[in-house]
């Protein structure tokens, strides 16, 4: 891995009334998307604004592309786009005036700026409403303003909270791609999100922020195949009567089973691949097997075990 281009080292957050976010550690290198999880007050805004130096952290050091955000700010903003969690506009601007301002202050103008805002508002989905006042917007439509905003000016790094956030299902598949797109082109993206489904097919990063501190930090295939458990097997029967728990538990090197309806689930010990013991049985019990497979590990589990172990410690 190439050398950290965002560096956030024992980042501590204490605000007035007491709370306390950190001491939080995170690492991305260049030209990669780093997604950060984390439940509802973990701490994922403030490390961001942090990261912005839109706040002084109370301890720790951040650097960001080779700069310190809380006395270089303004650098950082130069070669940087950023979307704020719940965008909000002046409600009576169309989105084309919007990121007219925005592009003048980016230092846009004339025919390059009327080009940049005709490529962010296609690249955000955006064309059809370019001239309708954010007032009557909806919530996805603030959000996609919010990151073609980000996007104007072809910024190095992109530091986006929550940019998913009530963007509908084709909306989010769009961003993904416009995510990837940007990635080819070298850049850098580090968003928050609690879609853990998106963040899993786009992140190369991930970092999971628990009760106030990065708890997993790794690259997404490794984390999905670094399992404690064995293999997960899911079996799809006609006819689950036939088959008992019993029967299941008696194959070799079984850890665990679960039976919900039609739904048969196989945990095997580590080094085991009982897929085909598990089909026999499954077959000569006469259960109607009509399809097996393995389950992976989805980012949502491991988001979930580290939830469940961190309560138990
Ligand atoms: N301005 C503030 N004043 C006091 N406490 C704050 C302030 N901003 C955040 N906090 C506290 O810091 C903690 C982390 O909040 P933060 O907004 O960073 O979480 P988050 O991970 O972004 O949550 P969410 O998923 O809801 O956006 C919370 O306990 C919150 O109450
Ligand atoms: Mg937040």
């Amino acid at each position: 891995m190439s050398e950290a281009f965002i560096e956030v080292n024992q980042l501590v957050k204490r605000y007035g009334d007491g709370g306390t976010v950190g001491p939080i550690s995170l690492t991305s290198p260049r030209g990669v998307i780093y997604g950060l999880v984390g439940p509802n007050g973990s701490g994922k805004t403030t490390t961001i604004r942090c990261m912005l130096g839109l706040q002084k952290p109370s301890g720790g050091e951040v650097r960001v592309a080779g700069l310190d955000p809380a006395t270089e700010a303004k650098e950082l903003m130069e070669i940087t786009g950023y979307s704020q969690e719940l965008p909000s506009f002046p409600p009576f601007l169309t989105a084309r005036s919007i990121l007219e301002i925005t592009g003048k202050l980016k230092g846009l103008s004339g025919a390059d700026l009327r080009r940049e805002i005709a490529r962010v508002l296609d690249l955000s989905g955006l064309v059809s409403h370019a001239d309708r006042r954010t007032g009557s917007y909806s919530k996805g439509m603030l959000q996609r303003l919010a990151v073609a905003q980000a996007i104007m000016g072809d910024p190095e790094l992109l530091i986006l909270d929550e940019p998913m956030l009530g963007v509908d299902p084709a909306a989010r598949v769009q961003m993904r791609e416009l995510f990837m797109e940007l990635r080819k082109g070298g850049k850098t993206i580090l968003f928050s999100s609690h879609e853990l489904y998106e963040l899993e097919r786009v992140a190369d990063l991930v970092g999971m922020i628990y009760q106030g501190r990065v708890m997993v930090e790794g690259r997404v295939e490794e984390l999905l195949s670094r399992r404690s458990r064995g293999l997960m097997v899911e079996a799809e029967v006609l006819r689950p009567g036939q088959v008992s728990p019993a029967l299941l538990q008696s194959l070799d090197g079984v850890k665990g089973v679960e039976m919900d309806g039609s739904i048969i689930r196989v945990e095997f010990a580590e080094g085991v691949d009982g897929r085909e013991s598990l089909s026999q049985v499954l077959v000569e019990a006469g259960a109607g097997l009509i399809s097996l497979r393995t389950v992976n590990l989805t980012l949502e589990e491991l988001f979930m075990e580290m939830v469940r172990s961190a309560v138990k410690h």
